[in-house]
């Protein structure tokens, strides 16, 4: 197949592209630089010089409290743009792999969310990606929804990265114990993306690695598996947050899939074995 790209320089997109190649895919990787999918001139002729069999979008704002202050800029970026790359694809006959987030969820349910749940987003963030997903649901067949959470990995800013920053420091290293979700490892998300643009798989599909913790307890693991003492995290709430974050979070956004049977594709692995992956790969440089 050939697959492009979009934001392939971000956390997600460096993975799609190196999972995507590996997999014998010829791949067209571009970045913020190279297409800013807002332009719906430059979406339209990238598309028509490139002609891939399938757009993986990993373009996005994703800083979540930025977005409460430029919700211009978040809706531009995360439904206009998922808009360009859809009518795109419509017109050179390509599919669309979209990502999306655990934040169109309120968080209120008891349980882990499955794709039948229905969206409440509390932010603008998650009402910008909410008006992305169905942008791209409008494409019927050819237009998948991959909704994933709490994404880490080698590249980019991430909470792994963040907490072997604060190892060394003296400070006390406070996460909140009241917003839990699900940890997931940019690596396994990209190679689970691939298999499902494979399969042809459309509509909305939920993909986090299983596992389901505070960002408290999350931070706990990640000391442990450093061979540190997780006793160093102290949990608070997040009304203690100093100062406030700008964004309303979900207090649970775990996610489970119904719908990875229906392609025959198993779940992401428990996130603790990813996470250990991903430790290595950045303590070996
Ligand atoms: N990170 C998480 O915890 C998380 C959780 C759930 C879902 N997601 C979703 O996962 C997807 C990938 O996010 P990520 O974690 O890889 O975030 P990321 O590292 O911030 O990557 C996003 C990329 O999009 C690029 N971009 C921004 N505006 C663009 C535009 N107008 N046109 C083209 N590219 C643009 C950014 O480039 P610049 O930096 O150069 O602007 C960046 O390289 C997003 O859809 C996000 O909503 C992420």
């Amino acid at each position: 197949m050939r697959i492009l790209v979009t934001g392939a320089s971000g956390m997600l997109g460096r993975e799609v592209v190196e999972s995507a190649r590996r997999a014998a895919h010829e791949v067209d990787a571009l970045d913020h630089h190279s297409l800013d999918i807002t332009d719906d001139v430059a979406v339209r002729d990238v598309l028509d010089t490139h002609r891939p069999d399938l757009i993986v979008n990993c373009a996005a704002f994703t800083a979540v409290d930025r977005c409460e202050a430029d919700p211009d800029l978040a809706f531009a970026v995360n439904a206009t743009g998922p808009r360009h790359l859809a009518a795109g694809a419509r017109s050179v006959g390509a599919r669309l792999v979209h990502v999306s987030t655990d934040y169109v969820f309120d968080g209120t349910k008891v349980g882990p969310y499955t794709e039948h749940d229905l969206p409440n987003p509390q932010s603008v963030y998650g009402a910008s990606k909410r008006a992305g997903e169905l942008e791209v649901l409008k494409l019927g067949p050819d237009g998948l929804v991959v909704r994933t959470a709490w994404t880490f990995g080698r590249h980019g800013a991430n909470m792994v990265k963040t907490v072997l920053a604060a190892r060394s420091s003296t400070s006390p290293l406070r996460f909140v114990h009241d917003q839990v979700g699900s940890p997931t490892s940019a690596a396994d998300l990209s190679g689970l993306l691939i298999d499902l643009a494979t399969a042809a798989a459309s509509g909305v599909i939920h993909a986090a690695n299983q596992g389901s913790v505070s960002w408290y307890e999350f931070v706990g693991e990640i000391l442990r598996q450093c061979g540190d003492d997780p006793g160093r995290v102290e949990p608070i709430r997040t009304v203690d947050l100093d100062p406030p974050r700008a964004a309303r979070r979900p207090a649970n956004s775990v996610l489970t899939s119904v719908r990875l049977a229906d392609y025959a594709l198993r779940g992401l692995r428990p996130y603790e074995s990813a996470l250990g992956e991903v430790l290595a790969e950045l303590s070996n440089g």
